[in-house]
């Protein structure tokens, strides 16, 4: 069966990670950006990756609505779960923990903090203010782990992490 990855980005980080996931996935991958696409029905799937990135806190409403949507279907299926974001270790981990369902998060075959972007370039005035003010950066800066991208590809597709999420 299928896989199906459906993320929401802000500035492109979000995406690449979806882009690289459906990369590394053998089989047939469906990538959908819930921004432009509706989510197709999730029964010609078998597994559900859902991903998005953090700003002030929380992740795309979409995604929650998806995730809160579908929550007895994907309790059905294999789910991976990840975010973006430039905090990292345990306040990167409390965020993901923040955003999605408990029950997704202790149902999921992986979970993954992927780092994060700030481009300066794709930033509106508030967005700006935010993370000069807030944050505290004030040069571009790529926090992206492709390294953390993989091994949360390669617990998907671990046989025996399948089995302990039944
Ligand atoms: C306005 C704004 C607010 C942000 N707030 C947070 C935050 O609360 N926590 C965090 O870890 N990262 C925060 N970030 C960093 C983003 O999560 C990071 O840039 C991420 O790569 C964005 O991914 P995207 O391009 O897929 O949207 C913020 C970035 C912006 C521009």
């Amino acid at each position: 069966m299928a896989k199906l990855i459906v993320y929401m980005t802000s500035h492109g980080c979000a995406e690449k990670a979806a882009n690289l996931i459906g990369d590394m996935l053998p089989g047939e991958v469906r990538v959908v950006n819930l921004e432009n696409t509706d989510p197709p029905p999730l029964d010609s799937f078998d597994t559900v990756i859902i991903g998005g990135s953090i700003r002030i806190g929380s992740i795309q409403k979409r995604i929650r609505k998806f995730c809160d949507k579908q929550i007895e279907t994907l309790l059905k299926k294999q789910i991976g779960l990840y975010i973006c974001c430039m905090y990292e270790d345990e306040k990167a981990r409390v965020q993901l923990l923040n955003n999605y369902p408990e029950v997704l998060v202790n149902h999921a075959k992986a979970t993954g903090v992927f780092g994060g972007e700030l481009d300066f370039n794709a930033m509106n005035a508030f967005e700006k203010m935010i993370i000069r003010d807030v944050i505290g950066i004030t040069v571009n800066i790529s926090l992206f782990d492709e390294k953390a991208v993989r091994e949360f590809v390669e617990r998907m597709l671990d046989p025996v992490a399948s089995l302990r999420s039944q």
